[in-house]
């Protein structure tokens, strides 16, 4: 049968391992975690396909496979982190003098990255509120070579509509690149409204369980493949062996998983959205969020991320978030635990207070990564932190 026919679920779980999976297989149900970082050639002249583990890795390829059938795409590639992908198309793809559009909401180390290719290597960048696509459209140049995307973006949870800016850029020979970390696969598969790259952070909700850093890359062109692998290897930016098994492993919940995160998340959003403390919440799963619409039609769900606003500023938000219990304080997301941080004075602290400020972060913004806990405890927890301010 081929994986084609399987379910997401199914292929899930069974993609890249089994039986199938490796030349010389002992049949193993899971993935051995192949550690040796070189291969012995039976002749000097002869190397045979497995050389050297930087470039050839079964427990990777395993992984890479099953990135592929999730994404529902034809290639699939494993980083050291989501950076370290991100990184690899931007020195895969970009030369001096070009230009990259993205959302003005990108999550904080994307932008970091953009800000020292524009000091270091001479590219230029427009980010614009890509909710409105006609933004997109606008901002592009002559030199505009990428569009990048996240959505829903990274803290304010902002959708954009993949398939209208995948039109404008392809009218215009540009690639749009979209970050689908926050959705993962199963809610959200970019390539199929016309996304060229897909990114992800694995650190989040494909590994799932706070214990690894990892990226992916996912993608249908050859020749863009071709591109991106021969830097994978060239720039060395390989996830180990252990890691490729932790994701294997973490990827065999990931339904069940962003079902729950996705139902706790709902019943912890609308809590909010009628507390008196709270002065906006940002989900795209509540009707009031201004492209939840869009949302509907490209995402087969809304995740397990909010972000919202405390009544008063940065005083109230700190005590809010010290006073939490069961909420760990901590950066990252897409854990079983839920995790709780301040953008402004966490993970977007590498972006100027100017560009916070333009991009709509404030300081009493607060994001949650809602893990798959029981929801009657999360939201006690929550009750009771929005007591002590
Ligand atoms: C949306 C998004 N993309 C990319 C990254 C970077 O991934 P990593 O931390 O695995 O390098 C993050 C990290 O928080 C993220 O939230």
């Amino acid at each position: 049968m081929s994986h084609k026919d399987l379910s997401f679920d199914t292929r899930a779980i069974h993609v890249g391992e089994g039986a199938e999976f490796l030349e010389g297989s002992k049949n193993e149900v899971v993935a051995p975690i192949y550690l040796s970082s070189t291969y012995a050639r039976k002749e000097v002249k002869n190397p045979g396909f497995y050389q050297y583990s930087r470039s050839q890795n079964p427990t990777r390829f395993a992984l890479e496979e099953r990135y592929a059938s999730l994404e529902g795409t034809t290639y699939g590639l494993g980083f050291a982190s989501g950076l370290a992908a991100e990184a690899t198309i931007l020195f895969a793809l970009l030369k001096p003098g070009d230009h990259v559009i993205g959302f003005d909401d990108l999550y904080g180390g994307t932008k970091r990255l953009f800000h020292q290719w524009e000091e270091k290597y001479g590219i230029t960048v427009s980010l614009v509120d890509a909710a409105v696509p006609k933004n997109v459209e606008d901002a592009i140049l002559p030199q505009t070579k990428l569009i990048w995307l996240e959505s829903p973006s990274n803290p304010l949870l902002k959708v954009c509509d993949i398939k209208a800016i995948a039109n404008i850029a392809h009218k215009h020979q540009l690639l749009v690149i979209v970050d689908n970390t926050f959705l993962s696969p199963y809610f959200q598969k970019p390539a199929a409204l016309g996304a060229d790259i897909v990114v992800h952070s694995i650190t989040k909700y494909i590994a799932g369980h706070s214990d690894v850093i990892g990226g992916a890359i996912m993608l249908n062109d050859k020749s863009l493949y071709d591109k991106i692998k021969f830097c994978q290897n060239s720039l060395g930016v390989v996830p180990s062996p252990f890691d490729c098994y932790l994701v294997l492993r973490g990827l065999k919940t990931l339904s069940m998983r962003m079902e729950k995160h996705q139902s706790n998340a709902l019943a912890v959003a609308t809590y909010l959205e009628n507390h008196p403390k709270v002065a906006r919440v940002y989900f795209p799963g509540l009707k009031s969020h201004p492209q939840y619409e869009i949302g509907l039609r490209q995402a087969s769900g809304f995740g397990g991320m909010i972000s919202f606003e405390v009544v008063g500023g940065e005083k109230e938000a700190v005590q809010f978030l010290e006073s939490l219990k069961l909420f760990t304080l901590a950066e990252s997301l897409g854990g079983v635990e839920s995790l709780i941080e301040h953008p402004a004075l966490m993970t977007h602290s590498s972006i100027t207070a100017k560009e916070r400020e333009l991009a709509g972060i404030k300081d009493s913004l607060i994001r949650v990564s809602i893990g798959v806990e029981d929801q009657k405890d999360l939201i006690a927890d929550l009750e009771q932190a929005f007591g002590m301010i």
